[in-house]
């Protein structure tokens, strides 16, 4: 594939991963679709528990075997991916698709070198010769901003900063080439300016090299500068997804709303509480029946509880969203004038 070609070239389809528990049958995503085109970005937002990291998990094939029951597809430059074997994949992983996840301490090694962890896929992966390995390891540290590359290849996880341990994990993740990043919360445990330089440094290797970026995270201030798309997730489900400009213009979703009024604001007042979605996130075992943010939405009405909505385009076709009564709509500005009254 050519690296102007634009067309979609990671489809899902449907895809349901649910797990077989002593409790019952945890729908944890719940026919999900989207498309990723070459060298765009895509956030995927949504509370903790709403299935992020196993849709993730679920294209990637990264799944416990026992107890997974899996459905659909994961078209990947017209292939199938979905039930290829750990084997099947190993061509896949690293070289077609890499991942960053939120706590490098937990990927890296600790008790093997840097240059090693990074050197090692190379060989393995593209036959590189261990000179070539090593000297590719040591420009892929130059790649991802980490002074000194040379002494930082003899080093150990531990003897580096948190911020410094995430660009190696990007380094790695670089190392083969992939065509689509996956990065799951990859700043969550790094402090605000160092989370923004590493944001940055992921956006820019992806416009370097082409590659199409999957941002997981559950704060929507991370996703809106970082990504040309959003894709809302709550209890399994895609609920809204248009590209970002839309998405903050017009969101339809109550969900999407509330956590937009989530994220802390420069311009609130210093003690201004901070607006948190009350209630708790459905059981993935026992879904409610209609749309699934019914009970905590102050929106919904009698058929929200009954009745699933489906995935329903707005004004453009590119941007979806699940809800029968979306923000601007006559019955949500109703309500709206009933809560502030109340
Ligand atoms: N192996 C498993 N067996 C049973 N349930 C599971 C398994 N793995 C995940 N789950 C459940 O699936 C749901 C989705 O989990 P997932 O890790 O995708 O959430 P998430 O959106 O990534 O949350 P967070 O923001 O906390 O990382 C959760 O309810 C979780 O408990
Ligand atoms: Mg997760």
């Amino acid at each position: 594939m050519s690296t102007e070609d634009n067309s979609a070239f990671l489809e899902v389809v449907n895809i349901k991963t649910h797990f077989e528990t002593p409790r019952g049958v945890v729908r944890a995503v719940d026919d999900v679709s989207f498309s990723l085109t070459r060298g765009r970005s895509l956030g995927i937002v949504g509370e903790s528990g709403s299935g992020k990291t196993i849709l993730v998990r679920s294209i990637m094939g990264l799944l416990p075997k026992r107890g997974t029951l899996r459905e659909g597809a994961v078209m990947y430059r017209g292939e199938n991916l979905i039930n290829k074997t750990p084997a099947e994949m190993r061509g896949t992983w690293g070289r077609e698709m890499a991942m960053i996840f939120q706590d490098p301490m937990t990927s890296l090694n600790p008790l093997m070198k840097v240059g090693k962890q990074i050197a090692e896929p190379l060989m393995s992966h593209l036959g590189m010769e261990k000179a070539t390995a090593w000297a590719t390891a040591e420009k892929l540290l130059h790649d991802v901003h980490i002074a000194e590359a040379q002494r930082r290849l003899s080093q150990y996880p531990h003897e580096l900063s948190g911020g410094m341990r995430q660009r190696v994990m990007i380094a790695i993740a670089l190392a083969c080439g992939p065509s689509i990043l996956f990065a799951d919360e990859p700043t969550t445990a790094l402090d605000v300016t160092v989370q923004a330089q590493i944001l940055e440094l992921i956006n820019e290797q992806r416009r370097q090299r082409n590659m199409s970026l999957l941002l997981v995270t559950h704060d929507l201030g991370v996703v809106a500068g970082n990504t040309d798309e959003i894709a809302v997730m709550y209890g399994g489900k895609l609920v809204e997804k248009a590209p970002t400009k839309t998405l903050f213009a017009e969101m339809k979703m109550p969900y999407t709303h509330a956590l937009l009024e989530s994220i802390p604001k420069l311009n609130h007042a210093a003690h201004t509480r901070l607006a948190t979605i009350s209630g708790r996130p459905p059981d993935l075992v026992h879904p409610p029946k209609g749309c699934r943010f019914a009970p905590r939405c102050h929106f919904a009405r009698d058929r929200c509880h009954s009745e699933e909505p489906p995935l329903t385009a707005g004004k453009s076709p590119d941007h979806v969203y699940a809800c029968f009564y979306p923000v601007g709509s006559a019955e949500y500005s109703e309500r709206k004038v009933e809560i502030s009254r109340s």
